[in-house]
């Protein structure tokens, strides 16, 4: 599977097209952002722990049940994934309140929810991603009521088996965003799960272990997503 030609550059990857018009190899960058860009930076050794991570998370996913676009690992920072056509909706399932769940409702972060909960944001940046709900996505026509529904499903799946997986490695699912692709008409999980879309905190000490440490400022970016990888493959 050879790069032919670069598609696509986003914050984290850049995605080049194959000889295959159904494949795609997405190449995981050190650079991170935040707040829309606003915020740029380089976390050094990311896109290769990124990679890695999500790779396994995909492959245990469709284990459990949850198609997703994985093929097949190339190399630490490039992997070849099924081309979708991505579902422009930023799907948030959250365990326990933070960010801007807990800004907005005036809930501390840490505080457990009553059960997991689920909303969309609308992927679009020259807007900020703004929140929106399952009538506006549909009224905008992003996705059909099957899709959601499909969605919905998924998300909460992929919410159960990366929670007991990641309590396996002692670090609580706190949060996390994941998209979703259509793929000959079927909806599968699509872009990535990493320290960069998922809160992740140590079951003990609730030190923050993902992104925010990069987007507060908080010191030991580059260590933090290390453990995390050291953590999930530790145990595999
Ligand atoms: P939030 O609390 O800032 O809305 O973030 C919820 C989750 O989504 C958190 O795990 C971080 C992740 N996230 C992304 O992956 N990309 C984004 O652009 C944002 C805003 C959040
Ligand atoms: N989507 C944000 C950005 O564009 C990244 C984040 O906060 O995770 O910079």
């Amino acid at each position: 599977m050879k790069k032919i030609n670069q598609l696509y550059e986003g914050k984290a990857k850049k995605v080049f097209t194959t000889e295959d018009k159904d494949v795609l190899i997405v190449s995981y960058k050190d650079s991170a952002t935040a707040f829309n860009g606003e915020k740029k930076g380089i976390i050094a050794g990311k896109g290769e722990i990124n990679n890695r991570m999500s790779n396994y998370l995909f492959q245990v996913l469709e284990k459990k049940g949850v198609p997703t676009h994985y093929v097949k690992e190339l190399s630490g920072r490039e992997t070849a994934v099924k081309r979708v056509e991505i579902v422009p909706l930023e799907v948030i399932v959250r365990n326990i309140a933070a960010g801007s769940f807990s800004k907005r409702l005036g809930i501390a972060e840490g505080t457990v929810l009553a059960e997991p909960t689920i909303e969309f944001s609308y992927k679009n940046d020259a807007l900020g991603d703004p929140f929106i709900n399952d009538s506006y996505a549909k009224a905008l026509g992003l996705a059909t009521e099957q899709e959601i529904e499909t969605i919905k499903k998924y998300a909460f799946k992929v919410n159960e088996v990366l929670k007991s997986m990641f309590l396996n490695a002692n670090l609580k699912l706190i949060d996390f965003k994941i998209e979703f692709g259509r793929f000959h008409g079927d909806i599968i999980l699509a872009d990535e799960i990493s320290p960069d879309t998922c809160r992740l905190w140590d079951v003990n000490t609730n030190e923050k272990l993902d992104k925010d440490r990069f987007r507060r400022d908080l010191g030991n970016v580059e260590e933090a997503y290390q453990e995390v990888f050291r953590r999930i493959f530790g145990k595999k």
